[in-house]
């Protein structure tokens, strides 16, 4: 899969760190930055992964920013996205079979690199339920429309 990335200048080493772990996995990342390690602003970043995602250029997005907050709320105001914070594993495979989620968002100063790791893995492997889960995403989808 293509994995857009993109980050807030606290997230710079964390990134770096989960983008070889995706590529390791065998998915191909488009890193949409920040690299610079001066302070920037987390909204920029969410809503170019969160254009990559909508648009069909990336297949899933994962963003971070100081707690994973800010730049998934910024991800979420593009139309069709579906951006979780998880600091477990468990929310974040349920993000997937329950919410399809397409945006992943994690703080890098809530979790360490190996925890970031395991989200990521289960996120990546899991996949949407449909079904009943279908018709409540397609609900929350709906409100974009109203
Ligand atoms: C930056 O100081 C911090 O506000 C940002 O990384 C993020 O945590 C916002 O939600």
């Amino acid at each position: 899969m293509k994995i857009a990335m993109g980050n807030d200048h606290t997230a710079i080493e964390l990134k770096n760190i989960i983008r070889e772990f995706v590529e390791s996995k065998g998915h191909e990342v488009m890193d949409l930055g920040t690299n610079e390690t001066g302070s920037c602003d987390y909204p920029v970043y969410g809503e170019k992964v969160g254009r990559a995602v909508a648009s069909g250029e990336a297949d899933l997005g994962i963003v971070i920013c100081g707690t994973g907050l800010g730049i998934s709320l910024a991800a979420n105001k593009v139309k069709g996205i579906r951006a979780c914070v998880c600091s477990e594993p468990y929310t974040a495979k349920l993000s997937r079979m329950h919410n399809n989620s397409n945006v992943l968002a994690f703080g890098a100063r809530v979790i360490g690199s190996e925890m970031a790791k395991m989200i990521t893995e289960a996120w990546l492997e899991a996949e949407f339920e449909g079904g009943r889960h279908e018709r409540r995403v397609n609900m929350i989808m709906e409100i974009e429309n109203r």
